[in-house]
């Protein structure tokens, strides 16, 4: 055989490893084009400046870093394109109103634009096959993780027994609404329920906010199912309560939450008293002012700190704590076991006092 056209097996697989972009660092992405899908919801192709594929798991996400007016912001959004399509890396962004990001992103990303993005991160996951019997549950833009889950299951010809119930504000609100249609039209094990919150003259489906009533008039065998959901935090409160009343079991429910729950008051909730932090291993301190963050903190100190969702959400930020009490205002960030080993997420803790930190 000419040696040129030899390729022995293993030199390919070491060339698609070294080309996978899987280990959590931070690439120059290009975009390769911009999507409307609703009259608020963009999706961002993105493909590696340098030659890499994107392998990640269905249902993680990405965070993205770009500089908005000389200042480096971080966001998390859910990667909605499957690990079943390599080449690609797609995130599909809905616009918040007076948010930062989502409507610089709206505004100013466009074809051929380079961005730094970060990942793929989380423990929401479709690993391997998943119960037989999954039941997706959407609020929103939480589609985004689950329709990665979708198209990986239908790019593989699943045939289990497949389930998306999916909550919008409107009709005009439902995200990938024409692809959903033709996978269940394609896959007959795809059962698609749209929900719309709002009353809507043009609506003639289910109306009304999830709660464990509907949930098991939409989903009978609800009890036999594995959940992976997504959306808001107060959609996610709403179906955990919803799925407790209905009596599913917790061990088969899985969930993302966007965050979102934290208000005004409690991104501006100021210290009781005179506080300061101590970085431990950097030998630097700061002195709080009011409603600082340990995040705040570390950045003025110039003492990095990865983030992601900067609203508790994400766990990114995790720093082990030494000594001294916080406020932490987390979504659900931590494990139980992080907790008591004393980890705390820094861009959603407040020191009470001094603190000192493992940083
Ligand atoms: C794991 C994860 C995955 C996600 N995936 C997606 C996804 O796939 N698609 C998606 O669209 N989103 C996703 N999100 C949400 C996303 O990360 C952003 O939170 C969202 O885009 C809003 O960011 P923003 O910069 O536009 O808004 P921000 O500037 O962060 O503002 C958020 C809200 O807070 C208000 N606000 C800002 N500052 C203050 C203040 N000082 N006091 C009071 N209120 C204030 C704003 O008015 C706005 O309503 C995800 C989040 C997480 C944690
Ligand atoms: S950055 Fe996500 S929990 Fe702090």
């Amino acid at each position: 055989m000419n040696a040129h056209t030899s390729f022995p097996a293993s030199d390919f697989f070491a060339t698609m490893r070294q080309r996978q972009w899987a280990d959590a660092s931070l690439q120059a992405m290009l975009c390769r084009g911009v999507i409307d899908e609703t009259h608020d919801v963009k999706t961002f192709v993105f493909s590696a400046a340098s030659d890499r594929m994107f392998c990640f798991n269905a249902g993680q996400y990405v965070v993205l870093h770009p500089t908005i007016d000389g200042a480096a912001v971080a966001r998390s959004y859910s990667v909605s394109s499957p690990p079943t399509r390599p080449l690609d890396l797609h995130v599909t962004v809905k616009r918040t109103p007076g948010g930062l990001v989502s409507n610089w992103l709206h505004e100013n990303l466009r074809f051929g634009d380079e961005i730094n993005i970060e990942g793929p991160r989380g423990s929401f996951k479709l690993d391997g096959l998943p119960g037989e019997k999954p039941l997706f549950l959407a609020g929103g833009s939480g589609i985004t993780p689950l329709i990665s889950m979708l198209r990986t299951l239908t790019d593989r010809a699943s045939d289990l027994d497949l389930r998306l119930i999916y909550s919008a504000r409107s009709p005009r609100d439902i995200i990938f609404r024409s692809e959903l249609d033709a996978l269940a039209a394609r896959f007959p094990n795809l059962a698609v329920t749209y929900v719309c919150s709002k009353a809507d003259p043009s609506w003639a489906g289910p109306t009304g906010r999830i709660d464990g009533p509907m949930l098991l008039r939409l989903v009978p065998d609800l009890g036999d199912r594995t959940v992976y959901a997504c959306g808001p935090e107060q959609y996610m409160k709403a179906l955990r309560d919803g799925l407790g009343q209905a009596g599913v079991d917790p061990r088969g429910y899985h969930e993302e939450s966007f965050g979102g729950g934290l208000g005004g008051a409690a991104r501006d909730v100021a210290s009781a008293v005179s506080s300061s932090v101590h970085f431990a291993r950097s030998g630097l301190e700061h002195r709080c002012a009011a409603g600082e963050t340990l995040l705040d903190a570390a950045r003025n100190c110039g003492v990095y700190v990865p983030t992601g969702c900067q609203q508790g959400v994400c766990g990114t930020c995790r720093i082990a704590k030494l000594s001294g009490a916080v406020a932490m205002h987390d979504l659900g960030g931590l494990t139980p076991e992080e907790k008591s080993a004393g980890f705390v997420l820094a861009c959603c803790s407040r020191a009470q006092g001094t603190v000192l930190l493992d940083l």
